[in-house]
């Protein structure tokens, strides 16, 4: 059995750090929660009249010579039953109704919380978590969450009150069958005690597992075209099984451990039933004076009623493992500072997009990729970014969006240092494409009016006119309300560039990066694209990333990158004069096209 050990045995966080998630929410509730409670202390409570109107039969009624008063006291009996009935109905139908919407209200508060949360966190922690196994943090962990509220704080604070006042009357009926029970009580408590938090760090290993299940087969399915194409039908799916198995393997383990936790729980509690009628026998035998007939019956019905309470509580002590288990998870993930973060008196001021790079360094992980970067682009002009694949271009992109930090010194927008800058306030004026656009699975309309408050039809257009994408949005069946994505649309590469380009135009931004945006797109709309970029110039900061370099030629002025260093700087004519890198490259490009050409 490999990989069988869980993997994060190591610590135990104090519960109530555990539940700190679910205390605001359920405050909130607090109403529902007491409810709830009396609603199920109610449901509890009621059968306990079972066992005092048997004991009532057996010593008061079946007892005496049939008669007329014998007759009104089964009609009395009868008459109780049937209102303890009807309120049990009505108690056990609010104990659960109730529960299961306290839990869902929880959940859904704590959903919202994590997805806020998890947006907010570095690209560090993207870049290492699957999209998939996030996803199902918010699902998943936060399902297994609501169980901790209904199986455990709700069931265990019933039981706890159940116990007290079954406890109180069995104590009253005989003390000394009440103390053995209380003896059996005490050795079940030992195996919970014992067994928990094993079963519980068991549970957290396979939900871990699990989620990266969930997060391979997400991958392997949105890579679907890779797999099929390579026919990786059998790499993926041997892949995947092993995951598989591991989850597996981890809950055999486990359920070795709640296997014997339940079967150690069992045994006590009908150990604890024989006990008490033996010893009860005995009394009724050698000490009649102690006991009677009835009392011991019904003094039995209520070991019952409380090992019935015993065992709900052991099955639901192992539900609540997972609960715990998942907000264990869910506790590492809000225990994680949004980074960067940030500051507390962190500045939101006009920004014209002049923007300065002080002996930048930075790398991702241990390996250096920027090595002391230092220029300025100033307000309002354009500039181009070219080199090799790989010198860093699109890093140095991020950085101008700090997703993330430099390793030193720093880059300053408008003076202003950008960790001085609140960033949702800075990301307002930025708008990017990326390298590999992003289409959401929403309507063309949402997908180029993303993040703009009040985005109005006109603009959205303009915006789609502008960045070239208008005419084959027009031919989609819907127009601008067509879905894309998953269940709508496929896009071609040009296609989604060219809505990307939308989106980014639609932000009106101080600086605009365009990294390799327009390579999927042919020479006639490129142009046409680039003139929108063009006239551009003079309000923005325009950072265009290229491999094209013909594309590059009206920008003020081009930058050199290689191996993350900044080599060249100048216009195209210049660098063109020049013995360096970009006249390489130039002469490079312009070969292929000769060879293309004839
Ligand atoms: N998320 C990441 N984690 C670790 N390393 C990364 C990450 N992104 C990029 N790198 C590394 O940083 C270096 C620069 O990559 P970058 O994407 O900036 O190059 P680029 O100039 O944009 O290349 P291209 O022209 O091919 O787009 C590469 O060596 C790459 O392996
Ligand atoms: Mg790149």
């Amino acid at each position: 059995m490999k990989n069988s050990k869980p993997k994060s045995a190591s610590r135990q966080i104090p519960l109530w750090v555990l539940i700190e998630p679910l205390k605001k929410p359920l405050k909130n509730q607090w109403r529902l929660a007491a409810l709830t409670i009396l609603a199920g202390w109610g449901k509890f409570i009621l059968p306990m009249g079972v066992p005092l109107i048997t004991g009532h039969l057996i010593d008061d009624v079946l007892m005496q010579p049939a008669n007329t008063e014998t007759r009104m006291d089964l009609l009395r009996l009868g008459a109780v039953s049937v209102v303890l009935l009807f309120f049990l109905a009505i108690a056990a139908y609010y104990r659960s109704a109730l529960a299961q919407e306290l839990a869902s209200n929880l959940q859904h508060n704590l959903r919202r919380r994590m997805f806020h949360h998890i947006q907010r966190l570095s690209m560090r922690f993207f870049n290492r978590h699957h999209a998939g196994s996030l996803g199902s943090r918010v699902s998943s962990d936060i399902t297994y969450a609501g169980v901790v509220v209904d199986k455990g704080l709700i069931q265990l604070s019933l039981d706890g009150l159940s116990l007290l006042t079954l406890g109180g009357v069995m104590l009253f009926i005989n003390p000394w069958l009440a103390t053995l029970c209380f003896i059996f009580l005490s050795g079940n408590a030992w195996v919970v005690r014992h067994y928990s938090p094993g079963i519980r760090d068991g549970r957290k290993s396979i939900q871990e597992q699990q989620s990266s299940v969930t997060g391979r087969a997400a991958e392997y399915f949105s890579a679907i075209t890779v797999v099929k194409a390579f026919a990786g039908e059998q790499q993926s799916g041997r892949a995947f099984s092993a995951s598989s198995e591991q989850v597996r393997d981890l809950q055999v383990a486990n359920s070795k451990l709640q296997g014997s936790f339940q079967s150690l729980s069992n045994t006590l509690v009908i150990a604890c039933q024989i006990a008490v009628a033996l010893v009860g026998s005995w009394m009724i035998l050698y000490h009649p004076s102690s006991l009677s007939r009835g009392d011991l019956v019904g003094f039995l019905l209520f070991v019952g009623l409380i090992n019935g309470s015993v065992q709900r509580l052991t099955d639901s002590l192992i539900q609540i493992q997972d609960g715990f288990a998942a907000l264990e998870r869910i506790h590492d993930i809000l225990d994680i500072d949004p980074s960067p973060a940030d500051k507390i008196d962190a500045l939101t001021p006009t920004l014209t997009g002049n923007l300065r790079f002080e002996d930048v360094k930075f790398g991702y992980q241990k390996k250096q990729v920027l090595f002391d970067l230092s220029f300025e682009l100033e307000a309002g002009k354009t500039y181009a970014l070219v080199g090799p694949s790989g010198s860093g271009k699109s890093t140095l992109t991020q950085l101008m969006l700090r997703f993330y930090d430099p390793w030193e010194g720093q880059i300053l927008l408008d003076q202003y240092p950008l960790t001085d800058i609140s960033q949702s306030h800075y990301r307002h004026h930025v708008a990017v494409v990326l390298q590999d656009p992003i289409i959401f699975s929403t309507s063309v309309r949402e997908n180029i009016g993303f993040a703009v408050d009040n985005a109005t039809d006109e603009a959205i257009e303009k915006a789609a006119k502008a960045a070239q994408a208008h005419e084959f949005i027009m031919e989609m069946s819907k127009g601008y309300d067509s879905p894309l994505g998953e269940r709508g649309v496929a896009l071609s590469g040009g296609q989604r560039q060219r809505i990307a380009i939308a989106r980014a135009l639609m932000r009106d931004p101080r600086i605009l990066i365009l990294d390799e945006a327009t390579s999927a797109l042919d020479s006639v709309t490129e142009r046409n694209i680039q003139e929108v970029v063009d006239e551009l110039r003079g309000t923005r900061t325009v950072v265009i990333i290229a491999h094209r370099l013909s594309t590059v030629r009206n920008v003020d002025e081009i930058l050199v990158m290689e191996k993350g260093r900044l080599t060249e700087r100048g216009d195209y004519q210049t660098l063109k004069a020049q013995d360096g890198l970009f006249a390489e490259l130039l002469e490079q490009q312009k070969m292929e096209r000769d060879e293309e050409g004839g």
